[in-house]
């Protein structure tokens, strides 16, 4: 009789917490399906449990965005494996700050029509950059291959696959994003919308530690393009208080949002100064060409500079100070110049003369590339506009990321409102502001009040023309000077989002997690 009444006890308990829990994993609401898998050592047969479209909020805004899939793997190659201990990857698809659908697979990240080229805005003098891939790139091989738009973790032969086939659970939250609109004509994506959301997916896979299987305390996010700015920031800010109201609206569990390591792919962030560096590293040439206009593009690079010695940073081993007037030497020397000696020790001793002939700026001494940083630059071709993120006229978007319920874009900075209103005095709300760093994984990491990832997997390609080479570099080192454990490299002559190893970050997780 007492087991009997134990029984009925757990049953009604069940089934209380279920009525309470609206956010609990719904553990047998899978089905099997199979794939193969190309990898790096060959094909691979996978068995695995896929659970899809499962809300991970209370009060969804809209379920289109914030569910989220997960797959589990069951066998691969025929060995049964048992992935309840298994590391999480967080896979972020958005691309373009776009919302990121789950159940409309063809509303996952950009499509070619939904983000703009890259020099979609405007340019001083009404001239527009060419789209990536049109001009000569300088010599080297053709970059046709990487394409401009974001190579998402979702398709084919992709990093989910490869996590998939180590044994990893994947785990695909959507996301809203700037282009989400409501029948009534409302904005419902802007910043800070697709963290928030991101975050809530982190607190939902913790709060169901137990049901979803993965170890929940390894909880590794990756993604590409404003989806490795993304990943950056769920690595910087965890359980940061200033999202709590938003988190809270949305019916978001309540659990910590913190991941133990976070991958990010050519991140487009720190937007506030992305401009400046922009045109530090881009500018010189583009003025030079007539393309842009030289007083703007000098007037930026100086604001670099002086944004790059308030940061403070200290570069690897005895460089020193990372200061405004170092940095192209930091960047050639700790980054640029080893992607270049990598790439030509793997090549061919006749590719490599080739190669070499092409580019006599750079000099190979049997083991290592050479070069001044001011040639790296000159090679460097601009893909968009000026300036590149906030610009005048509203059409980057990174505007429409930071407009409102109301307004569909945005300036974000005080050097753009100033200029496009002409008022000089103009100051940006103090709302927008808070929304500003809100966004910006380098507002957090020297922060008490906001956890940071231990673990950082950081790439980028050397001619990615959407961001500085240097935003990518200072999020790493801004990470290393405060204890972080972080694996940046560049690959050479790669574009945005540009991967020459996707084996590289499952090999890192393995190593992270063992
Ligand atoms: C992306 C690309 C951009 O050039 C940009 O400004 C923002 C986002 C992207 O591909 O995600």
């Amino acid at each position: 009789a007492s087991v009997a009444l134990g029984i009925a006890l757990a049953l009604s308990c069940n089934a209380m917490a279920k009525d309470k829990d609206a956010l609990q994993f719904p553990e047998r609401a899978f089905s099997v399906e199979t794939k193969t898998v190309e990898s790096a050592n060959g094909k691979h047969q996978i068995r695995y449990r896929a659970y899809r479209h499962i809300p991970y909020v209370a009060h969804p805004v809209s379920k289109e965005f914030q569910s989220l899939d997960v797959m589990v793997p069951v066998e691969v190659d025929g060995k049964p494996i048992d992935a309840r201990h298994a590391p999480i990857v967080l896979n972020i698809t958005v691309g373009g700050y776009l919302s990121a659908s789950n159940t409309n697979p063809a509303r996952r990240g950009p499509g070619p029509e939904s983000l703009p080229p890259p020099g979609g805005a405007a340019m001083a003098g009404g001239e527009s950059v060419p789209p990536p891939g049109a001009g000569p790139q300088g010599a080297g091989p053709a970059q046709a291959p990487r394409g401009g738009l974001p190579q998402q973790m979702g398709g084919n032969g992709s990093k989910a696959d490869l996590a998939l086939a180590a044994g990893y659970v994947v785990v695909t939250p959507g996301a809203r994003g700037r282009d989400n609109k409501a029948e009534d004509g409302t904005y419902f994506g802007k910043a800070p919308a697709a963290i928030v959301d991101l975050k809530a997916a982190v607190r939902y896979v913790r709060h169901n530690t137990g049901r979803l299987p993965g170890n929940t305390e390894w909880i590794i996010s990756a993604g590409c393009s404003a989806g490795g700015g993304l990943s950056a920031l769920l690595g910087s800010s965890g359980d940061s208080p200033l999202y709590d109201k938003y988190l809270a609206q949305i019916g978001a569990a309540k659990a910590s949002d913190r991941v133990f390591a976070s991958a990010c792919y050519s991140p487009i962030t720190d937007l506030e100064h992305a401009d400046l560096s922009y045109e530090w590293a881009f500018g010189p040439q583009a003025a030079r060409t007539g393309k842009v206009d030289s007083a703007l593009t000098a007037e930026l690079s100086a604001a670099n500079e002086a944004y790059q010695d308030s940061l403070g940073l200290q570069g690897r081993q005895d460089f020193g100070a990372v200061s405004g007037a170092r940095l192209g030497s930091y960047l050639q020397q700790a980054y640029l110049q080893p992607a270049a000696s990598r790439y030509l020790s793997a090549l061919a001793a006749t590719e490599r003369d080739a190669y070499l002939q092409k580019n006599p700026w750079i000099h190979w001494d049997g083991q290592q590339a050479r070069f001044a940083f001011a040639d790296f630059a000159s090679h460097l071709v601009r893909g968009k506009g000026q300036p590149a993120f906030d610009d005048f006229t509203l059409r980057a978007p990174e505007t429409g990321l930071f407009g409102n319920r109301t307004n569909n874009a945005r300036h974000f900075t005080e050097f753009s409102l100033r200029h496009a209103t002409a008022r000089g005095d103009a100051q940006l709300d103090a709302e927008l502001r808070q929304l500003v760093d809100m966004m910006n994984p380098m507002y957090f990491i020297a922060r008490k009040d906001a956890a940071q990832a231990k673990h950082w997997w950081l790439r980028t390609g050397s001619r990615d023309d959407g961001i500085s080479p240097s935003v990518i570099v200072n999020l790493g080192t801004r990470l290393e000077n405060h204890g972080k454990d972080v694996d940046t490299a560049f690959f050479w002559d790669g574009g945005h989002c540009a991967d020459d190893d996707p084996q590289g970050m499952i090999d890192w997780i393995g190593r992270i997690t063992g």
